[in-house]
């Protein structure tokens, strides 16, 4: 298969970048009451870091970080109906479109086995919905209810400007990423035996996106006709680029504070924590197909 390296550096000169981030100012959100409109000036400023940097801090007002918060945000900034991954449907479940990721609530549920859910173990990188084709989940919203006793910090690595680095000093190597087969994702709950193997890097809709994850349900592999010396090459290039502050940081969200990522453009995970018993760490999210936008998405 031959893989358009022209299109792919093309895009590549329009990636995020941890330059300048406002780390300690979010952005303030006062969610509209009844008949109210939104705060327009708020949602341009979430849209401008989201494409500046490929996320977007929002604080919401003390006492309002649950599920409902986040369904309004989602609404103001144009984000769609959440998806729900096919595979948690199986087995005839009935999944709430907004996920609680939290070792304390979920122990009793079919959730305490899951490896975000119902865990607290730290994440490696990874992308959101990676057994999708690669872009298609554009957003996740993360919602901070409360933290833990230690850790639980979020890690952001910014793939997609790391992989534009390796397009102009191996481009050989950056071929073998955007290679179908190179990535492979299997699917560990529920009973799904899915998988999919994708690109890790690739140009969807003129954008430069990525399904980047090393999670113990991803695994490499040397697609037909890739050589693998150039696999291996790529692959511990990412690895030493997710040791450099230009392009991973880790931080702590906040009760009540919203991270608005561009999941085809960064890899995420998480530290590992600890909970105060009394109050344990809890999150919501939802996954989303669309980017955020300030005006509405026009009918096809
Ligand atoms: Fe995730």
């Amino acid at each position: 298969m031959t893989i358009d390296s022209l299109n792919l550096l093309k895009t590549a000169k329009d990636v995020p970048t941890f330059d300048a981030v406002p780390w300690d100012s979010p952005v303030a959100w006062h969610p509209a009451g009844s008949g109210a409109s939104v705060d327009l000036a708020a949602v341009r400023e979430i849209v401008r870091r989201y494409r500046r940097h490929g996320f977007c801090i929002v604080q919401l007002q003390p006492g309002t970080a649950d599920e409902q918060s986040l369904s309004s945000l989602a609404e103001a900034l144009r984000l769609g109906n959440p998806f729900v991954p096919p595979l948690y449907r199986l087995n005839g479940n009935t999944p709430s479109a907004v996920s609680r990721i939290s070792a304390g609530l979920n122990a009793s549920t079919q959730d305490a086995t899951h490896p975000s859910f119902g865990r607290s173990s730290g994440q490696r990188l990874h992308t959101d919905g990676t057994l999708q084709d690669i872009g298609q989940i554009r957003t996740t919203l993360l919602l901070c209810q409360s933290v833990g006793r230690t850790g639980g910090d979020t890690r952001l690595f910014n793939a997609t400007a790391a992989y534009a680095e390796l397009l102009t000093a191996d481009l050989p190597a950056a071929l073998a990423l955007a290679t179908p087969g190179s990535l492979v994702r299997r699917a560990t709950v529920n009973g799904s035996d899915d998988f999919n193997a994708g690109p890790a890097f690739a140009v969807v809709d003129g954008q430069l996106v990525t399904r980047y994850s090393l999670t113990d349900t991803d695994r490499w592999e040397v697609p037909s006709g890739i050589s693998a010396d150039d696999l291996w090459r790529a692959v511990a290039y990412l690895e030493r680029c997710a040791e450099d502050s230009a392009v991973y940081r880790e931080f702590r969200l906040e009760p009540a504070q919203v991270l608005v990522l561009a999941n085809a453009r960064l890899s995420h995970g998480r530290t590992a924590y600890t909970d105060d018993p009394q109050q344990p760490r809890c999150m919501f999210r939802t996954l989303h197909e669309r980017e955020p936008a300030t005006e509405p998405i026009p009918c096809p």
